[in-house]
C-alpha cells in the first residue's frame, strides 16, 4: 500500500526582522548571519498567533470539505505548546471543523515531533486505508534577546494530509533512526524560552546524522546516486549543509552538483522564515519541492529529522506524477510578498508581550492581524481562540 503526503500547507506570521539590521544592532558582522549562519529574515509572532493558531493557519489552506469528513486522527507536533495537559491538537481539530469521531493527540520530542506523526499516520493509515491523518508540526522558536540562538528564532506551521494514493510523496517505508541521552538543547517546563549548548547542539546534529545515514546504506544498500535530492532539519541554513558535505565525497561529481544545488533550492523558504523547529524540515522539502525546476516524478527524496535530546531520523519518498499541481505555490508566494518588516526596537516589544498567568481577562487586537485563525484573548486562564470566518 502507497502512503505518504497528499497536501502540504503552510503558514508564518506577516512580520519578520531583516537580518541586516539585526546584526548592526547586535554590533555583529551581518556576513556572520547572513553567510556564517545563513538566514536572512527571521518571522516574528505577534501575540495574537501561537502555536495552535499557526497550526490551525497552515492546515486551513488545504482542508477541503471531504478531508473534513475523512480525517480521524489529528497529531500535533510541538516543543512550544501552550497547555501541559491538553493537546494543541483538540483545539484545531474545532478551528477548522473537523468531524469528531477523530483522535487528536501532542506529541513531543524537539524538532522531530511531526516526524514521529508521519510515522504514527503512516501505521494508522496501514490499518485504516480509508483514514486521513492530519499531521502538525509547528512553533515558535524562542532563545531570548540578545543570546546567540536570538539569530535562529523563527515562527511557523507546517501542516500535512497523509493519505493512501497521495499526490505528493510516496513515503517508503525503509527508515534508519536512532535515541540518544544528550542534552545538547532543552525547555524546562519554568522557562520561556530554549537552553542550548550551541556547538554540542551541531557537533550532535551531524554525528546523528551521519549514524542513521550509514545505517540506512548499511541496511538497504543505498548510495547518494539514489536520491535526486536530500532535506534536512534546518535550524538554521548552514546547518544542513554542515551535515551535506561530510558524506559528499560518498558521490561522483555529478552527485555533488545535484544534491549541492537542491541542497540550496530546499533551504529559500527557511532562510526567510528561521526555524521552525518540527516544521523546518518539511518546510524545507516545501521550499524544493516549490522552487525547483527540473524534478520529476519518479525521483526520491531523502529527508533528514533531528530533534534535540535526542533523536534523529532518515528516511526517504517517492516524487508522484503531478506533484506540483498539488502544491499551494501561489498561496506560498503571497503569504511572502504580504509580510511587513519590523524594526529591531518593534520585535523587540513583540517578543516582550506575553499573555497574563494570573487569571486576568485580555482582549487583544485581532483586527492588527490578517491571520485568520487568532488568539483573541485570555480569561479564567482560558485562551480564547477565533476563526474570524465563523463571526
Ligand atoms: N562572515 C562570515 N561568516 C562568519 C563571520 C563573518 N563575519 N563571523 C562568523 N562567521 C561564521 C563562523 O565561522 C561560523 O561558521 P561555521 O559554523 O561554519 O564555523 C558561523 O558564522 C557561526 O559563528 P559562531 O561564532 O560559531 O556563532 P555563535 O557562537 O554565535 O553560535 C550557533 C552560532 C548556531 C551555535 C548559535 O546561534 C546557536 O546556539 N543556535 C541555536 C543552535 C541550534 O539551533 N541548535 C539546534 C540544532 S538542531
Amino acid at each position: 500500500m502507497e502512503i505518504g503526503i497528499d497536501k502540504i500547507g503552510f503558514y508564518t506570521p506577516n512580520t519578520y526582522v531583516d537580518m541586516v539590521k539585526l546584526a548592526e544592532a547586535r554590533n555583529v558582522d551581518p556576513a556572520k548571519y547572513t553567510i556564517g549562519i545563513g538566514q536572512e529574515k527571521m518571522a516574528v509572532a505577534p501575540v495574537t498567533q501561537d502555536a495552535v493558531t499557526l497550526a490551525a493557519n497552515a492546515a486551513l489552506q488545504i482542508l477541503d470539505e471531504e478531508d473534513l469528513e475523512k480525517i480521524d486522527l489529528v497529531i500535533f507536533g510541538t516543543e512550544s505548546g501552550i497547555d501541559n495537559s491538553k493537546a494543541g491538537a483538540v483545539y484545531v481539530h474545532d478551528l477548522l471543523g473537523i468531524q469528531p469521531h477523530a483522535r487528536a493527540i501532542e506529541v513531543k520530542q524537539a524538532c522531530y515531533g511531526a516526524t514521529a506523526g508521519i510515522q504514527m499516520a503512516k501505521g494508522h493509515i496501514a490499518l485504516n486505508p480509508e483514514s486521513r491523518v492530519l499531521v502538525l508540526g509547528t512553533d515558535i522558536s524562542r532563545y531570548g534577546i540578545g543570546t546567540a540562538g536570538e539569530v535562529t528564532q523563527g515562527a511557523g506551521a507546517v501542516a500535512m494530509v497523509i493519505s493512501t494514493k497521495p499526490r505528493i510523496l510516496v513515503l517508503e517505508n525503509e527508515s534508519a533512526y536512532l535515541t540518544s541521552e544528550v542534552m545538547d538543547f532543552w525547555r524546562p517546563i519554568y522557562s520561556e524560552t530554549a537552553f542550548v549548548d550551541g556547538k554540542y547542539s551541531n557537533e550532535q546534529y551531524i554525528a546523528f546524522f551521519l549514524n542513521v545515514w550509514e545505517q540506512y546504506k548499511a541496511k538497504y544498500g543505498a548510495t547518494l546516486a539514489d536520491f535526486e535530492a536530500i532535506c534536512f532539519h534546518l535550524p538554521y541554513t548552514k546547518m544542513g549543509m554542515k551535515a551535506l558535505r561530510e558524506i559528499l565525497d560518498q558521490g561522483s561529481q555529478a552527485d555533488r552538483e545535484r544534491l549541492v544545488a537542491h541542497y540550496q533550492t530546499s533551504t529559500s523558504y527557511n532562510k526567510i522564515v528561521g526555524n521552525i523547529y518540527t516544521g523546518s524540515l518539511y518546510l524545507s522539502l516545501l521550499s524544493l519541492l516549490e522552487l525547483s525546476d527540473d524534478l520529476k516524478a519518479g525521483d526520491k527524496i531523502g529527508l533528514f529529522s533531528y530533534g534535540s535530546g535526542a533523536v534523529g531520523e532518515f528516511f526517504a519518498g517517492r516524487l508522484q506524477e503531478g506533484f506540483r499541481e498539488a502544491l499551494a505555490i501561489a498561496e506560498h508566494k503571497a503569504l511572502f510578498a504580504d509580510r511587513k518588516e519590523l524594526t529591531v526596537e518593534e520585535y523587540e516589544a513583540v517578543f516582550s508581550q506575553t499573555l497574563p498567568t494570573d487569571g486576568s481577562t485580555v482582549t487583544l487586537d485581532i483586527a492588527a492581524d490578517p491571520a485568520v485563525i487568532c488568539v483573541a484573548g485570555m480569561e479564567d486562564n482560558k485562551r480564547l481562540y477565533i476563526n474570524k470566518t465563523n463571526e
